[in-house]
């Protein structure tokens, strides 16, 4: 599985085409595959950015307790500025929105550190918001340090391309399945990744990535807003979850990592099937 499943981007590709790129993750920076890759191409895109937490320099400790927080402080989600965050996610969403086919739509994912900006952002691009889906995490991280509510959901915002879309992908009884209640309201409720199914590092000890999502998550997302044989673009893949889920679905998938570590830990993660 894994010989030809990474491409290795660089400056000398000018252009790739679908059957190049279908059911691989290519090694680069997004800003820079997504150009390359043909317009009007995806049905369905999923976009989990760097959430630009601004965590603190100093060590968060559990109220009550010597317990560190294990946060996202990875290199990945620092920006300099609101400025440069909100330039990097708006020229994210233009290049996905090229990529899609008319009737194709988009999820971006993210807690309330960015979720808003993103959404205003969305909406002052042209797209058209179709819903907005509250993940409600029934295991949540314990940051609980005693001064504010613990941080126990994230945020998807489901958007078409513009007002105008009208024949994108609703399998209502999936929909019903997924969503709370006869009318499938939009409040999804499941655990974050734990146990066999988080990857870890190489020495087994540390998860490998701070932020997989959970199969279960991609699970609903593809099931209700796809249909088989669709082509699933994930900009950001980290650990691959998007791609692995669409795989095991019968959906086809492009994704693009730019950080090596994750791309090794994706190989083995599909290797193992
Ligand atoms: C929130 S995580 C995605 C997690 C993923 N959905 C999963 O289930 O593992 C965001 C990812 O975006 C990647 N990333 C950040 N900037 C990028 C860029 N310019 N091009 C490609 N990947 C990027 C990071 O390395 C990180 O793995």
């Amino acid at each position: 599985m894994s010989n030809g499943f990474v491409i290795e981007d660089s400056e000398d590709i000018p252009k790739y085409s679908l059957e190049k790129v279908l059911g691989k993750v290519i090694h680069g920076n997004s800003l820079s595959v997504m150009k390359k890759l043909p317009k009007e191409s995806v049905d369905l895109v999923f976009l989990d950015p760097p959430y630009f937490l601004q965590l603190p320099k100093k060590d968060l400790r559990r109220w009550n307790s010597k317990t560190i927080v294990n946060g996202v402080d990875d290199e990945w989600d620092k920006f300099k500025s609101f400025e440069e965050y909100d330039s990097f996610i708006k020229e994210t969403l233009l290049l996905a929105r090229d990529i899609m086919k008319p009737a194709a739509t988009l999820w971006v994912i993210s807690t309330y550190h960015s979720i808003f900006r993103i959404g205003k952002m969305m909406q002052d691009l042209g797209f058209w918001i179709l819903n907005d889906v509250h993940w409600i995490k029934t295991n949540p991280m314990p940051n609980w340090l005693g001064v504010r509510f613990t941080n126990s959901t994230e945020t998807l915002i489901w958007a078409a391309k513009d007002k105008s879309s009208r024949k994108y992908t609703f399998n209502k009884e999936w929909a019903k399945k997924l969503g709370i209640g006869k009318v499938a309201a939009n409040v999804w409720e499941f655990p974050i990744c734990t146990g066999k199914e988080r990857l870890k590092d190489d020495d087994r000890r540390c998860k490998l990535h701070s932020t997989q999502k959970p199969a279960e998550l991609l699970k609903r997302i593809i099931l209700t807003t796809s249909n088989e044989g669709d082509i699933i673009l994930d900009p950001m893949a980290g650990t691959g979850t998007a791609g692995y889920v669409a795989r095991s679905l019968n959906r086809r998938f492009i994704m693009i990592e730019i950080n090596p570590k994750y791309i090794d830990g994706m190989k083995k993660r599909f290797d193992r099937g």
